[in-house]
């Protein structure tokens, strides 16, 4: 899955298992659950141990406020409505379906353009299909935009400082990532979690020359077996120290 990383990346690799290690530290003699859905066979979605860090992110940080760059299916979406509590919400944002047109023809598992164009054209086609299947009470906690993400108005919807929880998995193209990650920033709280999908991806590389770049005097972690990176702002900073 992970394609082969720089000698020299100053993003930190961490086994999945600090993370886990940080969950016991923070709920100490609780048996901690998460509820999470067979996965979807197609291509564009978590695997179950991305999805179980996304959840332990969330519970760590005890996201309220949480914020997806990409919907798709709603897969994930669901995920973090399924697993935060009852007053959480959960924005998500995707394009308007009348504005995706097709363009690429090459192979969809290796060609990053073709893929992005597949997921695009698959969420124009079919929706946030996991989503609308969703019981009534999860489902009204989630919040969906239909727009490019790149046009979003940070200030004008009301979204500065509002999030805790702001997970990047949009479009792939270095120009999106860099701006959707512009965003979250000015979207975050002060203290929030920042993650990005795709790192290490084999065929979305602009994510991992992006995020290479971007954590130059950051500290950014990658999880070991998984696309997940991801940063912890203020307070949330010292999460993983003991784990
Ligand atoms: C990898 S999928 C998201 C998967 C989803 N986060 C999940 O975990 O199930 C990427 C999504 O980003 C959307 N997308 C691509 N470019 C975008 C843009 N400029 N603005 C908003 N959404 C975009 C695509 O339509 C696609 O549905």
């Amino acid at each position: 899955m992970n394609a082969r990383l720089p000698d020299h990346t100053v993003i930190q690799a961490i086994r999945p298992k600090v993370l886990f290690k940080a969950i016991e530290n923070r709920f100490p003699g609780q048996n901690v659950g998460f509820t999470v859905n067979i996965p979807s066979p197609d291509i564009g979605g978590m695997t179950l141990l991305e999805s179980s860090v996304l959840v332990s992110l969330a519970k760590l940080t005890g996201a309220s406020s949480l914020f997806e760059f990409g919907t798709f299916m709603g897969a994930t979406t669901l995920l973090l409505a399924q697993n935060t509590p009852v007053d959480a919400q959960v924005v998500t944002i995707d394009l308007p379906p009348d504005e995706v047109s097709s363009t690429h023809t090459g192979d969809v598992l290796k060609d990053g353009d073709a893929n992005d164009d597949y997921l695009r054209s698959a969420f124009a086609d079919q929706g946030a299909r996991c989503l609308a299947r969703a019981d009534a009470a999860v489902h009204s906690k989630v919040q969906q935009i239909l727009q490019d993400s790149t046009t979003l108005d940070v200030r004008e919807q009301g979204f500065e400082h509002q999030f805790d929880f702001i997970f990047i998995d949009g479009g792939h193209h270095f120009d999106i990532v860099k701006k959707d990650t512009e965003n979250a920033y000015r979207m975050a709280r002060k203290n929030a979690v920042v993650l990005w999908h795709d790192y290490a991806s084999n065929i979305h590389s602009d994510v991992t020359e992006f995020l290479n770049g971007h954590a130059q005097g950051r500290r950014i972690y990658h999880v070991e077996h998984t696309m997940i990176a991801f940063e912890l702002l203020g307070d949330f900073s010292t999460l993983l120290s003991g784990s």
